[in-house]
C-alpha cells in the first residue's frame, strides 16, 4: 500500500516493553492502518528492524516478522511521522522521581512533557493523543495545556488507554484482554475521539470487554489496579510470617482463603516479594498523589504495602542469617534466580538486587546463577561484587556452598539432580526457598535442612 491508502496513521511516542508490543499488536489487526513506532534511541529503533528484537515476549517475533515493512514502521524520524499521524500513543517511561520535590515517590514526567512539546511543535492538523504510559491522574490536563498553549490552533483531544500486560505474556494480554479501558472527555470532540480509539480495539477484542470511563477514573484505574495486585501479594506475605510462627501452612491457607469466589485463588502466592518495572512505582506514586491531596490516612494505607515488601525480603535475609548461626563470613550461598519472575531476563526491582546486597553485607560470597539473567545480575550489582560470581550452571554455583537461597521460580530448578548437590555442599547443608518451589519433603530426605517461607522448617540441627 503507498502512504495515500491507508485509512488513518497511528504513531507510537516509545519503542518500550509496552510501546512495541502494542503496536505490533495493533498493526496485526489492523492491516488498513499505518503503524509507525518512534523512538529517539537509534540502537533501540535498529534492533526493531532486525532479526534481533530488542525485547523478547513469546509470539512477538511471528507477529513483527508478519507486518513490518508493510503497515508497521519503526523509525527515528519522529517529528516527520508526528506531524503525518492521526492518532499519537505516547508510551514514554515515567520512572520514579530521583531528585526534588516528590523524589522517591512521584513519577517523573519530563519524558511526558518533552513529548508533549515536540508533538506540538510538530503539528498542524488535528490530532487524537493517546496516554499508554501510566501517568499520576490528571496528567492529560498537564498535557493538555502544553499542547494548547501559546498561539497554535491546532486541536488536540485526549484519551487515557493504559496497558495491563504482564512481561512474558504481553501478546496474549493484548489479544485477549481481561478488558479495554478507555477514558476520554464526555464532549462531543472527546466522545468522537473515543469512537475512533474504540474502531481500532473493536477490530478484535467483543464490545463487552471494552471498558469507557473518563478520564480521570481511567488514569487512576490504571494506577490503582496495580496497587491492588500489589496489595494482595504483601497481603499474604504478611500472613507468611504469621504463618511461621504458628506453624500453619501458608499455601494451606491461600488455597482456603482463594476458595472464596469473592477473593479467588490468583495472586496469592508468597514469596520474597514482588519486583518488576511497575509495583513499586506505581504504588509509590499514588502514595505521592494521596499525600499532594492531604490524605494521610489513605497514603498511609498504600504505603504499608510497600513496607511489607521491603520487611518480607529483609525477613528472608534474616532467616538465613540467624539459621547459620548468624554469621555468613565468607560463607558460599548458591543464588538460584536473579529475574524478578521466571521467563524473563528483566532484572528491574528484584527483590534479589536487595537479598544480594545484604547478604554481601553480611560478608558471604555469593555465586549467582539464572537462565537469562546473568548480565543483568552483573550491572545490578556491579560495583559491590568482588565477593559474587557468575556462572550458567547451577551445580557448579552450589558445589562447596554453604547454602542455595532460591529467590526465582524457575521451572528448570525443580528438575535438577538434588542428590548430587547435597553431595558438593558443606555440610550442614541449608536450602532457604523464597518461592516455596521445590519438593521440600524430599530435599529434607536427601539431607538438607530445608526453609520455605510461611511453613515450618524440615531440619536436622
Ligand atoms: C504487572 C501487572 O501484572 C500488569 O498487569 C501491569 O501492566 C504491569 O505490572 P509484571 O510486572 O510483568 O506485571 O509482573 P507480574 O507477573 O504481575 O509479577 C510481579 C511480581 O509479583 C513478581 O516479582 C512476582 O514474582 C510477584 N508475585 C506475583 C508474587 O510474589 N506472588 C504472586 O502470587 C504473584
Amino acid at each position: 500500500m503507498n502512504d495515500n491508502q491507508f485509512a488513518k496513521k497511528i504513531v507510537c511516542v516509545g519503542a518500550g516493553y509496552v510501546g512495541g508490543p502494542t503496536m505490533v499488536v495493533i498493526a496485526n489487526k489492523c492491516p488498513e492502518y499505518k503503524v509507525t513506532v518512534v523512538d529517539i534511541s537509534e540502537v533501540r529503533i535498529n534492533a526493531w528492524n532486525s532479526d534481533e528484537l530488542p525485547i523478547y515476549e513469546p509470539g512477538l517475533k511471528d507477529r513483527v516478522d508478519k507486518a513490518r515493512g508493510k503497515n508497521l514502521f519503526f523509525s527515528t524520524d519522529i517529528d516527520r511521522n508526528i506531524a503525518e499521524a492521526d492518532i499519537i500513543f505516547v508510551s514514554v517511561h515515567t520512572p520514579t522521581k530521583t531528585f526534588g520535590e516528590g523524589a522517591g515517590k512521584a513519577s517523573d514526567l519530563q519524558f511526558i512533557e518533552q513529548t508533549a512539546r515536540r508533538i506540538k511543535e510538530n503539528s498542524t492538523s488535528p490530532k487524537i493523543i493517546v496516554e499508554k504510559s501510566t501517568l499520576p491522574v490528571r496528567a492529560a490536563e498537564t498535557m493538555a495545556s502544553i499542547l494548547h498553549s501559546g498561539n497554535n490552533s491546532v486541536r488536540f483531544e485526549i484519551l487515557s488507554n493504559p496497558e495491563f500486560m504482564a512481561e512474558g505474556t504481553a501478546i496474549r494480554d493484548m489479544e485477549e484482554p481481561d478488558r479495554i479501558l478507555i477514558g476520554s472527555h464526555d464532549t462531543v470532540a472527546g466522545n468522537a475521539a473515543r469512537d475512533e480509539l474504540l474502531k481500532i480495539y473493536l477490530k478484535w477484542v467483543p464490545k463487552d470487554k471494552i471498558i469507557t470511563t473518563n478520564l480521570w477514573s481511567s488514569e487512576l484505574s490504571k494506577l490503582v489496579a496495580n496497587a491492588f495486585l500489589a496489595q494482595r501479594i504483601s497481603s499474604i506475605n504478611s500472613i507468611s510470617a504469621l504463618c511461621e510462627v504458628t506453624e500453619a501452612d501458608i499455601s494451606e491457607v491461600a488455597g482456603a482463603v482463594g476458595r472464596d469466589s469473592r477473593i479467588g485463588p490468583k495472586f496469592l502466592e508468597a514469596g520474597v516479594g514482588f519486583g518488576g518495572s511497575c509495583f513499586r512505582k506505581d504504588l509509590l506514586n499514588l502514595v505521592y498523589l494521596c499525600e499532594y491531596y492531604k490524605l494521610e490516612d489513605v497514603a498511609k494505607f498504600w504505603n504499608s504495602v510497600v513496607e511489607i515488601n521491603d520487611n518480607q525480603m529483609e525477613r528472608f535475609v534474616n532467616c538465613i542469617l540467624k539459621t547459620m548461626f548468624r554469621t555468613l563470613v565468607d560463607k558460599k550461598i548458591a543464588i538460584f534466580g536473579f529475574a524478578f519472575k521466571p521467563d524473563t531476563g528483566d532484572t528491574r526491582d528484584a527483590p534479589a538486587i536487595y537479598i544480594c546486597k545484604r547478604l554481601l553485607e553480611e560478608k558471604a560470597r555469593l555465586s549467582i546463577t539464572d537462565p537469562h539473567a546473568i548480565s543483568n545480575a552483573r550491572k545490578d550489582l556491579s560495583g559491590i561484587d568482588e565477593r559474587a560470581e557468575f556462572v550458567e550452571n547451577p551445580y557448579e554455583a552450589t558445589r562447596g556452598a554453604h547454602a542455595l537461597a532460591l529467590i526465582t521460580e524457575w521451572p528448570e530448578y525443580r528438575s535438577l539432580d538434588y542428590q548430587k548437590i547435597f553431595d558438593s555442599m558443606s555440610k550442614p547443608a541449608f536450602i532457604f526457598d523464597g518461592r516455596n518451589h521445590l519438593d521440600h519433603q524430599k530435599l529434607f530426605e536427601v539431607g538438607f535442612n530445608v526453609y520455605p517461607i510461611g511453613r515450618p522448617p524440615l531440619t536436622h540441627i
